[in-house]
C-alpha cells in the first residue's frame, strides 16, 4: 500500500474480506486492485461510467498482472449487478448525494451486500442515513487530513437488531446531528475530527451572525461534537 495516498489507503484499512467488491468510479483502479493484492478481496469489478478513466484502470490491472482477478466494467453505478454475487461495495470521490443516488437506484444489489464502504468528498450525512435505512450498520469511521481537505470514510456492514453506533443515549444529539458529525468519531473524541468541527463551528458561526438562516441547528450540533471532544475528564464513556 506504499505508493497509495492516505486517503485511499483508509478506504482499505476500513474494507473487511469478501469474495466480490466492485469500487464504483474506480478511475485509476488502485482500489480494485489493492484489495485483491493485500487479500481483502478474491475478486473485484472496477466500474466506471465513463471510457478514459476506465482505460487507465486497464493499464493499473494489467501493470500488477491481475487480469484474471479484476474486472473492468463500463457502467452506470450498481447497475446489472444483481445476482452476480457481489458481496462488497466500494465508493470514494463523489457527493454522498450521488453516492445516495447510486444506491438508491439499484437496491437489489444493495440488499446482497455485506459491506459498503463510501468516501464521500461532501455531504457523508447523507450516506449515514441511507445506511441505516438500507439496514447496515455503521461499523467503522475514520477521518483523514490530505491536501487541505478532511475526507470521512465510512464502513456500513449489514447486521441485525438495533445499531449500537446511534445508541445516542448521553451524548446530546439526536440521529440527524449524528449523521452530521458521525456518532463513532464523535464517541472516539477523534482528533482530526475534533479540528474539523473546531472549522465547521467558526464556519457556521460566521453565517449565523450574517443571518443566514436555517443554520442554527447545525451550529448547535458542531458545537456539541467539539463540547465532547474537549471535555475533561471525558464527558461520556467509551
Ligand atoms: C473523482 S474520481 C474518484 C476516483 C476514485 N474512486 C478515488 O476516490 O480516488 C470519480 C470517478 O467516478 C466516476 N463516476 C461518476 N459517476 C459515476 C457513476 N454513476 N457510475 C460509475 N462511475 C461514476 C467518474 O467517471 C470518475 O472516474
Amino acid at each position: 500500500m506504499a505508493t497509495l495516498s492516505l486517503r485511499l489507503r483508509t478506504v482499505l484499512e476500513l474494507l473487511g474480506p469478501c469474495r466480490l467488491l466492485a469500487d464504483v468510479g474506480t478511475d485509476h483502479g488502485l482500489v480494485p486492485v489493492e484489495a485483491v493484492e493485500s487479500g481483502r478481496a478474491e475478486r473485484a469489478l472496477a466500474i466506471d461510467v465513463l471510457a478514459d478513466p476506465l482505460a487507465v484502470a486497464a493499464r493499473t490491472v494489467r501493470a500488477a498482472g491481475l487480469t484474471s482477478r479484476v474486472s473492468l466494467l463500463h457502467s452506470d453505478g450498481l447497475s446489472g449487478l444483481a445476482g452476480r454475487g457481489v458481496d462488497a461495495v466500494v465508493i470514494a470521490g463523489m457527493s454522498g448525494k450521488t453516492m445516495q443516488r447510486i444506491c438508491e437506484t439499484d437496491p437489489d444489489v444493495v440488499a446482497e451486500l455485506e459491506q459498503l464502504v463510501v468516501q464521500p468528498n461532501g455531504g457523508v450525512q447523507y450516506m449515514r442515513a441511507f445506511a441505516r435505512r438500507a439496514g447496515f450498520h455503521l461499523t467503522d469511521e475514520r477521518m483523514v487530513y490530505e491536501r487541505e481537505q478532511y475526507f470521512v470514510t465510512c464502513r456500513f456492514s449489514r447486521r441485525d437488531g438495533p445499531d449500537p453506533a446511534y445508541d445516542l443515549e448521553g451524548l446530546g444529539l439526536d440521529e440527524a446531528g449524528a449523521f452530521e458529525v458521525g456518532p463513532l468519531l464523535v464517541r472516539r473524541r477523534d482528533a482530526v475530527a475534533r479540528d474539523y468541527y473546531r472549522l465547521q463551528r467558526k464556519r457556521l458561526a460566521d453565517l449565523v451572525k450574517r443571518g443566514a438562516p436555517g443554520r442554527d441547528q447545525e451550529l448547535a450540533t458542531f458545537e456539541r461534537a467539539l463540547a465532547i471532544c474537549l471535555a475533561d475528564p471525558p464527558a461520556i464513556a467509551r
